[in-house]
């Protein structure tokens, strides 16, 4: 397995299967807007994309002063593949990605389920639990090093 840029089309069942079940195949998907979105997948030995995710740099809600700032969205990993390190892979690759382009941290909105995996990245908690899109999100940011 190793993570990859790969162009938005190669990532995009995968998002909507595990994020959006209930959009048909060929709707739209949230962040369909953005130009400036970087996709990266894990590719198994077959080259089939079996995890992803994408970012774009975009100003932390709460700390618009602050520059570098880059999004973190639509973690992924196919279903019945998680628990084997694929989604741990995706966000380390992302990190390195963003960190190489100058970012000074990255957020994302975090499914709560997902909040002890960003954790385990790095990610720290801010603000309360809130229901976006009648899920229970968290949002969270790190820091990033050069
Ligand atoms: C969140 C998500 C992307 C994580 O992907 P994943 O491939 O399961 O991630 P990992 O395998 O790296 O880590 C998941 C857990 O597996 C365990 N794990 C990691 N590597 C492992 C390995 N080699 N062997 C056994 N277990 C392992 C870890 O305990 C980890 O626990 P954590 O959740 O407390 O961090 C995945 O669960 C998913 O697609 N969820 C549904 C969509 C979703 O909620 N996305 C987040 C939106 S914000």
């Amino acid at each position: 397995m190793n993570v990859a840029v790969v162009d938005e089309g190669r990532t995009r069942e995968l998002r909507r299967a595990v994020l959006r079940p209930n959009l048909a195949p060929d709707a739209p998907l949230p962040g369909d807007e953005l130009s400036g979105g970087v996709h990266l997948a894990a590719l198994d030995d077959n080259d089939t994309v079996v995890g992803t995710c994408f970012v774009y740099p975009d100003p932390c809600p709460w700390q618009p002063e602050r520059d570098g700032a880059w999004h973190l969205r639509q973690m992924a990993t196919a279903d019945g593949l998680r628990g084997r390190g694929i989604g741990g892979a995706v966000a380390e690759a992302a990190i390195e990605y963003v960190t190489a382009q100058g970012a000074q941290l990255l957020w994302c909105n975090a499914r709560e389920p997902a909040v002890p995996f960003y954790r385990r990245h790095g990610f720290v908690p801010h603000g309360a639990v809130h229901i976006d899109h009648e899920v229970a999100h968290q949002h969270m940011w790190r820091e990033l090093s050069a």
